[in-house]
């Protein structure tokens, strides 16, 4: 299984559910492959927002070798699930994907938890620190 989570910088959401879901493969003995990135390439080389790494160290989980890419419409093809975090990004997704979009692959993260409901996980990007730990439960719960 190839999984990838996409969100529009590739540095504070999508880094956070690479490194959680890491964490359940490593936990349960899953050899998948997980995987993140961007719609946007504002970030593309930088490592993750540094409060995305702090809450993830405060759960014991190290983000830091993760480095920002943006999504390209050939991932696609070479994963089994694209995760879109939020639905701006699923649009953005579709957009960039053009005629290889897979609505059967493209899947709404959120809907895993909340079916059909439309959800996004809120971007802490314009926010505090305080506003990446309920970001990292939300991404936690809905990976488990
Ligand atoms: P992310 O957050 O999509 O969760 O990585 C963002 C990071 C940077 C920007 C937007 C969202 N930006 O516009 O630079």
């Amino acid at each position: 299984m190839k999984i990838l989570f996409v969100c529009l910088g590739n540095i504070c959401r999508s880094p956070i559910a690479e490194g959680v879901m890491k964490n359940i493969c490593v936990q349960n003995n899953i050899s998948w492959t997980i995987d993140s990135a961007g719609t946007n390439n504002y970030h593309t080389g930088e490592p993750p927002h540094k409060y995305s790494q702090i809450v993830c160290q405060h759960h014991g989980i190290d983000i830091s070798s993760q480095r920002a890419k943006r999504f390209v419409a050939e991932d696609i093809e070479k994963y089994d699930i694209i995760y879109a975090l939020a639905v701006d990004v699923y649009q953005e997704i579709s957009l960039i994907a053009k005629e290889k979009m897979n609505e059967k692959k493209v899947k709404l993260f959120l809907d895993e938890l909340y079916l059909n409901e439309n959800k996004s996980v809120i971007d802490p990007w314009y926010g505090t620190k305080e506003g990446y730990y309920p970001v990292f439960e939300q991404i936690k719960m809905c990976c488990e």
